[in-house]
């Protein structure tokens, strides 16, 4: 009888291992926009590493605020050991929420070395990453779409002197990583240029190849 229910339970929890897509691409590649669409289909969680960290820097008595604003502002990848935490914190609390909540869109992450490493220390036996979607877009476009929506979202890096930084991180850092992945078989590439609707059309088409 005890046995029996162990078993039930160890089956439970190993089905519920979170289950993992990181989303990447260039500042305004739509990573945002279409985690929005894969949520209202497909049941997942969207976490978006960028949000956390301007959340956690607007926390009052946090001791990274100051950190995290002046990181953002360069364009630069906040050290690893403060976003992890942030991420696991948040997996943890919709699990905890609900158990079978397990299917998580991880956007804007890993964006370096560090990001992966810090993954791989943390979270690597707690989470299966099952691939990573990847809005591939040029970099004109996702300059001339973050200035766009520089006018009405009020963050401090929409701005033509934070893109060009951040363009430069992405081309430096976060690209070595996708091209890691996907000499593992694991990048699912979405062309980014299209509308909203077309990429949405190709990403259905990946998530329900995958499911
Ligand atoms: O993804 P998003 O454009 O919201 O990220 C905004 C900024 O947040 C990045 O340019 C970077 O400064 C910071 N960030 C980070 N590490 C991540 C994701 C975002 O430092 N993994
Ligand atoms: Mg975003």
């Amino acid at each position: 009888m005890i046995i029996n229910s162990l078993g039930t339970l160890v089956r439970k929890l190993l089905l519920m291992k979170p289950r993992v897509v990181f989303v990447l691409g260039g500042p305004g590649a739509g990573k945002g926009t279409q985690c929005v669409n894969i949520v209202k289909k497909y049941g997942y969680t969207h976490l978006s590493a960028g949000d956390l960290l301007r959340a956690e820097r607007s926390k009052e008595g946090t001791k990274y605020g100051e950190l995290i604003d002046s990181y953002i502002k360069e364009g630069n990848i906040v050290p690893v050991e403060i976003t992890i935490d942030l991420i696991k914190r948040a997996m943890d609390e919709t699990m905890a929420e609900d158990a079978t909540r397990n299917k998580f869109l991880i956007d804007g992450f890993p964006r370096n070395t560090d990001n992966l490493d810090g993954w791989n220390k943390k979270m690597d036996n707690d989470a299966d990453v099952k691939f990573v979607l990847f809005f591939d877009c040029s970099n004109e476009i996702c300059i001339e779409r973050c200035l766009e929506r520089g006018k009405v979202s009020g963050r401090t890096d929409d701005n033509i002197k934070s893109l060009q930084k951040r363009i430069q991180t992405y081309m430096q850092s976060t690209k070595p990583i996708i091209e890691q992945y996907e000499k593992e078989g694991k990048v699912r590439r979405v062309d980014g240029a299209k509308s909203v609707d077309e990429v949405f059309d190709e990403v259905q088409k990946i998530f329900d190849a995958e499911n």
